[in-house]
């Protein structure tokens, strides 16, 4: 499996850096900021033999920060070729340490610990603050420092605290920095890392969504036809649309490769929102791929009648929805590819966790198109190293419609997990008419992409109003909008209180049975994003 990755990888011309996790909760940002400079970077763990880090052939390594200290028992280590491996290296705050003790330097518990922000001083001339004034705004974080530094190093930058905030051994190509470059605390962080990777390592800018397209289209194509003349099958591909971005990109890409062998089947639960079935059939007719729409939502509706509790809705909608998927597949014959939208940070969340993860199950996450493990096909994932932000670049590249590569995300159960208490035909329309005027009204604010996401919840309670001269006792709708980065942790959204009255105001006029708005105003942790 690890070869395959590195071939689908190497298809695309393009430079690449190694980013070794040492458990820094930025190490991920890391990665990110290098390939915002158009050059790919891969995030692996801090182990990786130099075996495999070399076979990548990286134009440069990039240590990552870590909670450890380097002269503790277990400490993360890395492979001990890394040092006489002739390939420039960035040490970050853990990974300086790092480079300083290998190399023959002392590391110490820092009795001045520093957190937060601080000033450098630049002492001397040194390519990783090319063109950057002698004062620099940075952001530290650690409890170690550098004693006394290895033979050839000579110290760059200092702050009041450290006299090495930063080191380097330009012969050899070796780079150390106290502070975070990464975050966004770091006003200047994006050029430094720029000076690394470009400057020093000779990294060429070259990571591009039309390069990756060209490249990944070539090397999708390739291995389809390889499949179909050692097997003499047709070479059919599936793939199940849910209406997402990360589908409908994967979707676009083999299509582009494979043409008719595609076939696209996206199961239509009755839990989608207003108008994104039809949304999702007219934009791939256009790009001329073959669609397959199943109306399952009565299918799905009679399974979840009288269900109340959320973690039953979860499995019923994932379990139906795999049947659904099966019975489909079996309809169409031989086919011997499943293509999924599988991103990067689900591939990072698997391969390099420092810690132990978090062994508590909050709740069932479904995927549509989170299908079973034994079904026979192999799997295509032209996605599985891209974040977010570049699938949205590249379906923006490959022409599909702002709405749907701009989309927020969307739960794999739908607005089922949106409706509190028994989801029934009459209160998924309900719940449909009020979702559809919170996107409207966000997206009339220009809030659409600040926001995480945004959308309504239909809550069980019912409330006494007064309409006209009447009285009315109808359901109550919560309004929810995020911030977040990844939706592991999310900040509830601080809307214009304008905003807010124009949603509040059209939902109890334009939606029949609901006399009573409310705002969420809980962040993540301790409630969760949606409500079930
Ligand atoms: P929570 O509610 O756990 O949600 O804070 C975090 C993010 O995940 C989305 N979510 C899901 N996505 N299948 C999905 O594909 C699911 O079952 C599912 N449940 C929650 C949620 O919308 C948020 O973005």
């Amino acid at each position: 499996m690890g070869e395959r990755r590195l071939a689908d990888r190497a298809a695309v011309d393009a430079d690449s850096v190694v980013v070794l996790d040492f458990g820094s909760q930025y190490s991920r940002l890391i990665a990110r900021r290098v390939r915002e400079l158009h050059v790919y970077s891969e995030l692996l763990p801090f182990d990786t033999p130099w075996s495999e880090i070399v076979a990548r052939k990286p134009k440069a390594v990039i240590l990552s920060g870590g909670p450890a200290s380097v002269y503790e028992a277990g400490s993360p280590h890395p492979d001990p070729a890394l040092w006489t491996g002739r390939i420039p290296i960035l040490g970050i705050c853990y990974g300086l340490h790092l480079m300083a003790q290998a190399l023959g330097g002392e590391v110490v518990s820092f009795s001045r610990k520093e957190f937060g922000p601080a000033v450098v001083s630049v002492t001397e001339g040194d390519r990783l603050f090319a063109g950057l004034e002698p004062e620099q705004s940075v952001w530290m974080s650690h409890g170690d420092s550098i004693a006394r530094l290895p033979d050839g190093f000579r110290p760059t930058a200092r702050t009041d605290s450290t006299p090495y905030a930063a080191a380097a051994d330009p012969d050899r190509g070796l780079y150390g920095i106290q502070f975070h470059p990464e975050v966004v605390h770091t006003p200047n962080g994006r050029e430094i890392l720029r000076n690394f990777v470009v400057g020093i390592a000779g990294a060429r800018q070259t990571w591009t969504a039309t390069n990756f397209i060209a490249s990944t289209v070539e090397e999708i194509r390739r291995r389809v036809d390889e499949h179909s003349r050692k097997t003499g099958t047709d070479g059919k591909v599936l793939c199940a649309l849910s209406g997402g971005v990360d589908s409908a990109v994967a979707a676009t890409l083999v299509h582009l490769a494979v043409g008719e062998r595609l076939i696209c089947v996206h199961v239509d639960h009755g839990m989608m929102r207003k108008n994104e079935t039809e949304l999702l059939r007219t934009a791939f007719d256009q790009l001329g791929v073959r669609v397959i729409v199943v109306d399952a939502r009565e299918r799905f509706l009679r399974k979840l009648e009288g269900v109340t509790d959320p973690e039953q809705k979860r499995h019923i909608i994932g379990n139906e929805f795999i049947r659904v998927f099966e019975e489909e597949a079996a309809k169409l014959g031989q086919i011997d590819f499943l293509t999924q939208g599988t991103l990067y940070p689900d591939v990072i969340e698997s391969a390099t966790s420092v810690k132990e993860k978090a062994a508590t199950k909050i709740k069932t996450h479904h995927n549509v198109g989170g299908l079973p493990e034994d079904l026979s096909f192999q799997l295509i994932e032209p996605l599985r190293y891209l974040f977010k932000d570049e699938v949205r670049a590249v379906g923006k590249e490959l022409g599909l419609p702002e709405s749907m590569v701009q989309r927020q995300p969307f739960p794999g159960p739908g607005l089922a997990i949106r409706i509190i208490g028994e989801v029934t035909p009459e209160r998924l329309d309900t719940l449909r008419e009020a979702d559809w005027i919170v996107i409207d009204e966000i997206k009339a604010a220009g809030l659409y992409r600040s926001v995480w996401q945004s959308f309504a919840i239909l809550t069980p309670i019912r409330s006494v109003g007064v309409m006209g001269d009447g009285r009315t006792y109808a359901n109550v709708v919560a309004i929810r909008a995020v911030t977040s980065e990844d939706a592991m942790t999310a900040d509830w959204a601080k809307l214009p209180y304008e905003v807010l009255a124009r949603i509040s105001a059209r939902i109890v006029n334009e939606v029949p049975g609901v006399n009573r708005v409310v705002y969420d105003i809980s962040s993540k942790p301790p409630a969760t994003i949606e409500w079930e």
